[in-house]
């Protein structure tokens, strides 16, 4: 269970994060939609400890790891993994050492043990494969098209095996048929791992797919968070749009 109370964040003078509200659920796929700059990947950096708030606390299982050092942080993020929406590939590293660069450096997260080369291979060439992406194993970042960037983030986050996993933008910028495919399995990796998944995307159509909560962000905190039939219902202008275009284009909805 992750569980965010009031949280604060300014960069200068910008008030970014202004009091988020947020309990997170163990094995629920909670989506995150709201507008550009709004702070979203701000929140999963928060999330995943690599942002200190200004003020607030962020408790997973118990532990607020705001009150952490940075030692101790590192313990306690280990069983999570989050999908960047810039990918952050190493480029100076070839796809085998980026997808594997977790499981060399970590214990495995549900096994707690380091896993030996072979077994590393054989993780990265299952999450390559099912992503796509057989093969490339000693192609470079450099080489690759940006979704092709994204599906070997996502292979690295697979890969590891994380119980909370955080997709920041996985589908934004991809063909239909990829992003449904991205989907089909960020769904399954939840199923396999029982893990906690949150996703970040401006791809409302996959939002509703998959989503078990949708929560709104906007001016700095979570405004609304319900079950996506729940939450198509609710009168908000910015909600009303997104109930307008599913209705238009109904592509992919359950
Ligand atoms: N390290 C930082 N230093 C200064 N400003 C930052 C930093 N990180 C984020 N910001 C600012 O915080 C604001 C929110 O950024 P964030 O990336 O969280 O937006 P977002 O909701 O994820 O937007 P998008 O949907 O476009 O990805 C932006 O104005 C951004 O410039
Ligand atoms: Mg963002």
């Amino acid at each position: 269970m992750i569980k965010i109370k009031n949280l604060h964040k300014s960069f200068s003078n910008s008030h970014i994060l202004k009091g988020v509200d947020l309990e997170v659920f163990n094995s629920e796929i909670l989506v995150i939609l709201g507008r550009s700059g709004s702070g979203k990947s701000v929140l999963l950096k928060h999330i995943m400890g690599l942002e200190k708030p200004d003020l607030g606390s962020i408790e997973i299982n118990g532990v607020d790891i705001t009150k952490l050092d940075q030692i101790q942080i590192y313990q306690e993020i280990k069983n999570m993994g989050m999908l960047f929406q810039g990918s952050a590939l190493f480029d100076s590293m070839d796809i085998e050492s980026n997808v594997s660069f977790y499981l060399m450096h970590n214990d495995d997260p549900t096994l707690n043990r380091k896993l030996n080369r072979d077994e590393i291979k054989k993780r990265v060439n299952e999450a390559l494969s099912m992503v796509g992406l057989d093969g490339i194993n000693k192609k470079n970042p450099s080489s690759l098209s940006g979704g092709m960037k994204k599906r070997v983030g996502l292979a690295r986050l697979i890969a590891y095996r994380p119980k909370i996993l955080l997709y920041d933008e996985p589908t934004t910028g991809l063909d239909p048929i990829t992003a449904k495919q991205i989907n089909d399995l960020i769904i399954k990796t939840q199923n396999e791992l029982n893990g906690t998944s949150i996703i970040v995307t401006h791809d409302i159509y996959s939002a509703f797919s998959i989503a078990d909560r949708i929560a709104l962000h906007r001016d700095g905190k979570i405004i609304y968070i319900d079950t996506p039939t729940n939450f198509i219902k609710i009168n908000d202008p910015d909600i009303n749009f997104i109930k307008e275009l599913l209705n238009t284009f109904p592509r992919g909805r359950k």
